[in-house]
């Protein structure tokens, strides 16, 4: 076993069981390219700085490249008694290149090493994220597009409320979405500052040039406290909040999706591709995608209260616990690539039953609504109106009537001042192309919304 290179004041050595606990590097070590590259700048900057020879950064520089290439070429194993990624990339520096690997870090400590290497992932992950989030609303707006006529009702409480297009329907979710994709923007800007010159935690003695570093690995600006630099996770509460609120619309979009495709529902027949049998029931075809995205957005929500527990009373500065930030960022991250890949293909295939959609959308009274606002361009008050309407729809679930099979007579007798083209305004077209005010349903509105929503995708 090598010796610990933190080793010096030691006269022992670790017991097995706290090497087993203590240890991180059986998943840290998906922070390695990130954590060569870190390193890469560190060296190049200390030799520029001339706090190391200019020949030992570039030996050292060298050796990292390699430990890369041999790690992308699946030639590097771990060694669990190096503890963490950081020293196992050290520790297979000195066996390549021997003395000079020890100058590496120099004016640098885990610490800060460690807040470099995540935020360099999490950078990563965030871009990937946003890009497939592009790919998703890409897929929204298609099916808003393709399907912007079909009219559907539109629930309150799961109970008819009114009509509305499917394209409207399918445009919320896609707003849904661009608010995920701003947040993640939003958390990538203040992720983006360089942690890496802080040290263990005070600064150091070293004249180290944190701009030069900044500028090689693409941060923005350098912190302004070393306290807080090794010391806060927000960046990572704030990533994982982004994650759970995106996996909280997809677990909504999914829920809706199981209900649509329910038979009772029938809205929506899910792709072969995309849906698993059973085991037992030969005539089963399940939304199993769907089930899972929602399943899924409870590890995030756990990973998010996870992160936001392991911070909290945490003193000023680093602390082991911060350690524990790793499998929560991974998870989520994982979780929420897979769902939004799964959920592009779910719903890209999916393929609506517009007839259906619409025999439904005319039940239950959808139009009352209209009605009642007819009654108001008439002088009634819209109390009055909603209370008279009220009694119709009573007088129609006592003779199991819809609004549009009452005669005038019938109608008036409960509101007198309905109009005589009353009839005209109790279809669900009529009711869905009223709503023009910006936002509602009206077609001219759901086209609006696509042409703007084409817009945002295609500026980016
Ligand atoms: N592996 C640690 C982490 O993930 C970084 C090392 C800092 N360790 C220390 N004893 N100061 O947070």
């Amino acid at each position: 076993m090598a010796k610990k290179l933190w080793g010096g004041r030691f006269t022992k050595a670790t017991d097995k069981t706290v090497e087993e606990f203590t240890e991180s590097i059986s998943y840290d070590c998906r922070l390695i390219e990130h954590d060569i590259r870190g390193s890469i700048a560190h060296a190049t900057m200390l030799g520029a700085c001339e706090i190391i020879d200019l020949e030992e950064s570039h030996q050292i520089v060298k050796g990292l490249t390699s430990i890369l290439e041999d790690y992308q070429a699946g030639q590097i194993e771990f060694d669990t008694s190096a503890e963490d990624i950081h020293m196992n990339v050290e520790q297979l520096l000195f066996e390549r290149i021997g003395e000079p690997a020890k100058k590496l870090h120099t004016a640098r400590s885990r610490n800060d090493q460690v807040a470099t290497d995540v935020k360099l992932y999490l950078r990563e992950a965030i871009d990937d994220i946003h890009d497939l989030l592009v790919e998703l609303q890409h897929v929204a707006l298609d099916q808003a597009d393709a399907n912007a006529k079909a009219i559907l009702p539109g629930y309150t409480h799961l109970q008819h409320a009114q009509p509305v297009l499917l394209g409207h329907h399918l445009m919320a979710w896609f707003w849904m979405l661009d608010r995920d994709r701003d947040r993640f923007l939003d958390c990538r800007k203040r992720l983006n500052i360089l942690p890496l010159g802080a040290g263990a935690l005070a600064g150091t003695t070293f004249p180290i040039d944190r701009k030069f570093v900044a500028k090689e690995l693409g941060f923005d600006s350098v912190s302004e406290n070393s306290l807080d630099s090794v010391a806060d996770r927000d960046w990572a509460s704030e990533f994982i909040s982004a994650c759970a609120i995106l996996m909280i619309h997809l677990s909504r979009f999914s829920e809706e999706f199981i209900i649509w495709n329910s038979t009772e529902f029938g809205f929506v027949q899910l792709d072969d591709s995309v849906t698993t049998g059973s085991s037992i029931m030969p005539q089963k075809k399940n939304p199993d995608v769907a089930e899972l995205v929602r399943g899924k957005s409870s590890r995030v929500i756990g990973d998010l209260m996870s992160i936001l527990s392991l911070q909290k009373s945490l003193p000023l500065a680093y602390n082991r616990d911060l350690q524990e930030d790793k499998e929560r960022l991974f998870d989520a991250v994982d979780t929420v690539q897979m769902s939004l890949k799964v959920f592009g293909l779910m719903l890209s295939s999916a393929v609506f039953n517009t007839r259906r959609m619409y025999e439904a959308a005319g039940q239950a009274f959808s139009t009352a609504t209209d009605l009642a606002d007819a009654l108001v361009r008439r002088g009634v008050p819209f109390r009055t109106a909603h209370e008279q309407v009220g009694a119709l729809v009573g007088y129609c679930v006592e003779m199991s009537k819809e609004l549009g099979d009452l005669t005038l007579d019938e109608i008036r007798n409960f509101a007198p001042d309905a109009p005589e083209d009353v009839d005209k305004m109790l279809t669900v077209e009529a009711s869905v192309a009223a709503r023009k005010a910006t936002g509602g349903t009206a077609l001219s509105e759901v086209k609006r919304q696509i042409r703007k929503a084409s817009r945002i995708l295609g500026k980016l």
